[in-house]
């Protein structure tokens, strides 16, 4: 036992009672204990070691096909009061909920090793940071915790005798009695459960080894019970990357951004920009605390340490950080494998290659009618490894941030971007976000749907009150210290369907305005006109030196549309009243001014 922490070594053989490993392990994050989990998995078939020479240090893993993305509808909140959870999120009773728990878990790690994961969510030491405890029977999950955390020992050291950790007890449900026969993928695909018991701040997933059901920091800790515990400490837990953005001058100003699955989060994130002398780094790809500094501004930290981004679209053209980020040290899952033991997948090059072992291990040619990457495929791969990390991304003090942005897929009445007036306007803005539905999520593609602030699937209580404390923000600081809010489209299409934006690194032009927005004082200034949803760029603020985009689309682009705005009043009226009377108040008053200035 490494630690002297009373509460983790009686959690631990409480759990450990329950669940019945053969054996349990505590695991100190070393190279070598990395080492000897891959060399077991690669030995009972869940991992395939990659060519060595392509890929130094990384392995390609297959999942149970029935076990291959995030699964909301088995996603629950088990808040004492189901009003508490809200609207958007599934609640079960929490007494309840721990009874059918506790018999699935009874026994559920027989045969198997408890593997104990202490992970810090954030730089070690750093007061926005907080502790969790993974027990888990699943060695997969092990290895890509200790990319996306930072795992081992030094968390415990870091924990002490009193310090207080989230508790998470993951299980992949397929226990092993005497004699069963492992699977490459063990995981009880129709009995999953991803539980989060907000009140005592603890996380119970069964069934499922993949992705944020199963590496129990991400979506379940750093979002859904972490905007529990922002509400209640007066901070913020969201869904947003992190970009440092510097000027030609060498000015460097902090962007946190929000945008919906599918939209483009880890290109923004690692953007190459096309305008000379301008440069951005990359703090986080999906994850932002933010907590108040002494001086009043919100500091952000990444709470991971690593990526699990998408693979399929993924390539040298759209994302050549990305790219190079991952040439090492990664772990490959859902992806197809060359017959030289390098990974593909869809639109990483023009042309597929002409054989491939597809993720579902069968062999593939670009004759064949199936994907060759599951579209939700994923890499696992170490930030430090980002040729364009930012130089500050594990200051345990955190990065300031100036601006927040807003976005979704719109094909219309969205501009490419616009200003909100004030704190207030700019959680209206946040809270109204919409986007068109991608091949990404089931549901209609195309059909618009409202995600506030993208965090629909991961705000952790009652929408309504995660609202409030946004608009609670400006009487915790000085409002002028907060970031200033704006909301972006890459997506506008013309009358004949066509993008009219390049986006990509072009995306910088838009981050330019917005940098010397920041600038200059709030209001229309000489950069920005008013219109009745926000300021947009004034003609000619947008720098479109070297673009030849014709001046029709960016008239397009910008164009704010009085009779389609007002066609949107009713949808936002009706998102709105799935809150009730936990809507702010403010919300709806910010609702009735954008009518009125749409009426005027
Ligand atoms: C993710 C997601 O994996 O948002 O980041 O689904
Ligand atoms: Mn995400």
């Amino acid at each position: 036992m490494m630690t002297n922490n009373r509460k983790l070594t009686a959690w631990v053989k409480e759990m450990a009672d329950l669940c019945k490993p053969e054996r349990v392990h505590w695991c100190d994050g070393s190279q070598k204990e990395n080492d000897e989990l891959c060399a077991l998995m690669v030995r009972g078939g869940t991992f395939v070691q990659l060519n060595a020479h392509k890929r130094p240090g990384c392995y390609l893993s297959r999942s149970d096909p029935a076990d291959v993305a995030r699964v909301e509808d088995r996603t629950f909140i088990c808040s004492r009061r189901q009003e508490d959870a809200g609207p958007t999120n599934n609640w079960r009773d929490p007494v309840e909920m721990k009874e059918t728990l506790k018999k699935l878990f009874n026994g559920s790690m027989r045969g198997r090793t408890m593997y104990v994961v202490p992970f810090s969510m954030g730089p070690l030491g750093s007061r926005i940071s907080h502790i969790g405890v993974e027990l888990t029977d699943s060695p997969y999950v092990v290895v890509n915790m200790r990319i996306m955390t930072r795992m081992g020992q030094a968390v415990l050291d870091a924990l002490g005798a009193e310090g207080d950790f989230v508790p998470c007890l993951h299980s992949v449900g397929m226990p092993l009695e005497p004699g069963r026969q492992d699977v490459p993928w063990p995981c009880d695909a129709d009995h999953k459960y991803i539980v989060h018991f907000p009140e005592e701040r603890s996380i119970w997933s069964y069934g499922s080894g993949y992705g944020g059901n199963a590496l129990l920091g991400k979506k379940c800790f750093a979002l859904r019970i972490a905007s529990v515990m922002a509400r209640d400490e007066g901070w913020l837990a969201e869904h947003m990357l992190i970009l440092g953005l510097t000027a030609p001058s060498g000015e460097k100003k902090y962007i946190a951004a929000a945008f919906p699955s599918a939209c483009g989060k880890t290109n923004l994130a690692m953007l190459t920009p096309t305008l000379p002398g301008w440069k951005a780094e990359c703090g986080g790809d999906d994850i932002a605390w933010m907590k108040f500094g002494d001086d009043g501004r919100l500091y952000a930290i990444n709470p991971e340490a690593g990526f699990f981004g998408v693979a399929p679209g993924t390539s040298y053209r759209s994302n050549p950080n990305a790219m190079d980020t991952i040439r090492r040290n990664t772990i490959f899952t859902n992806v197809a494998m060359t017959p030289d033991g390098d990974v593909w997948w869809e639109d990483m090059t023009d042309e597929p290659p002409p054989r491939l072992i597809n993720w579902l291990g069968e062999e593939w040619t670009p004759a064949s009618n199936k994907k060759a990457a599951h579209p939700n495929a994923r890499f696992t791969a170490p930030a430090a490894q980002c040729p364009v990390i930012d130089p500050a991304w594990e200051d345990p003090r955190g990065v300031p941030i100036s601006a927040i942005l807003f976005g979704g897929r719109r094909a219309g009445v969205v501009p490419l971007v616009h200003e909100a007036f004030n704190w207030r306007h700019g959680t209206f803005m946040g809270s109204i976000m919409s986007s068109e539905m991608t091949a990404a999520a089931a549901g209609k593609i195309g059909v618009l749907r409202r995600d506030p602030m993208a965090m629909l699937p991961f705000c952790g209580y009652h929408m309504g009150d995660y609202f409030a404390h946004w608009l609670s923000m400006d009487k915790r600081t000085d409002p002028v210290k907060l970031p200033r809010v704006f909301y972006v489209n890459w997506f506008r299409k013309s009358a004949d369907g066509k993008w009219l934006w390049p986006g990509y690194g072009e995306n910088v032009r838009v981050l330019k305005w917005i940098f010397e927005r920041l600038n200059a004082p709030p209001g229309e200034g000489d950069n920005a006109v008013r219109t009745p949803i926000g300021y947009i760029p004034k003609p000619g603020a947008l720098d479109m030196t070297g673009l030849n985009l014709p001046e029709a689309n960016l008239r397009e682009l910008l164009k704010v549309d009085t009779r389609e705005w007002l066609d949107e009043i009713p949808s936002i009226r009706e998102h709105y009243a799935m809150f009730g009377d936990r809507l702010p108040a403010g919300l709806n008053e910010e609702l009735a001014a954008l009518e009125s200035r749409l009426r005027q």
